[in-house]
């Protein structure tokens, strides 16, 4: 699943930063040399950094 579609990020790239330390939605940019552009990721972003199952459903 695509989360950042400007920056070419999906699920596992996200989840492969989480497994490499990475703790922080901004950090996640960072780890594949990027900036959020548009913004539309940021929320589903910061839920799955979170792990917040809940909050993503309902976005
Ligand atoms: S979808 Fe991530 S910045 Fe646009």
């Amino acid at each position: 699943m695509y989360i950042c579609l400007c920056n070419n990020i999906n699920s596992k790239k996200v989840n492969y930063a989480l497994e490499k330390g990475v703790s922080s939605t901004k950090k996640i940019y960072s780890f594949y040399k990027c900036k959020p552009k548009c913004g539309k990721c940021i929320d589903l972003m910061n839920c799955i950094v979170e792990k917040d199952a809940d909050k993503i459903k309902s976005l």
